[in-house]
């Protein structure tokens, strides 16, 4: 497949890490080879290479990133903004509606891959508890659309 997709996870208790490997098999599926790594043995450089991201990150503390998330995000910040221009992303955020800041992590990724340049290829899924059916579905309609643009 031309072009290729990096699946980059941020967890704390694992379900953006189990998200993640639902999306390397869905993204199989479809004939897509993808990497699927926890963000911290993601290096912004990596980022810089990729044509297609997929953000799975969940929000901990009062709004924050979870511990694995927030060295590359602060790394991220750094970038030029037109460093990302050309690839594409999506996230999904995981959070809890009885929290104030509902899946800020994943706002706050999904606000600084476009700063960087880089083209949202869907619409930020954020899930509150009950997230399986739909985080399902918007995985399988994202891999649907990378499938689709890498074989153009
Ligand atoms: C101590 C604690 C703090 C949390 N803070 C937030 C928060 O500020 N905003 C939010 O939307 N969800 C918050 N959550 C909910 C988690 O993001 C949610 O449970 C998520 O599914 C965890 O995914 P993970 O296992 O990938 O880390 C918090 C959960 C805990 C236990």
């Amino acid at each position: 497949m031309p072009g290729n997709l990096l699946i980059g996870f941020g967890t704390e208790t694992g379900n953006s890490e189990l998200l993640a490997m639902d999306a390397q098999r869905i993204a199989a599926e479809r004939g897509i080879e993808s990497d699927c790594a926890c963000m911290d043995e993601i290096d912004v450089n990596r980022i810089k290479l990729q044509d297609y991201v997929l953000i799975i990150c969940s929000t901990w503390g009062d709004g924050e990133q979870p511990d694995n998330a927030q060295d590359l995000y602060d790394s991220m910040q750094e970038v030029g903004e037109t460093d990302l221009n050309g690839s594409h992303f999506a996230v999904l955020a995981l959070g809890d509606t009885a929290f104030d800041l509902f899946c800020e992590a994943g706002i706050q990724w999904d606000q600084l891959l476009e700063q960087k340049g880089s083209t949202r290829l869907h619409e930020r899924l954020d899930c509150d508890t009950d997230y399986e059916d739909d985080a399902e579905e918007w995985l399988n309609v994202v891999l649907d659309k990378i499938a689709l643009m890498a074989n153009e």
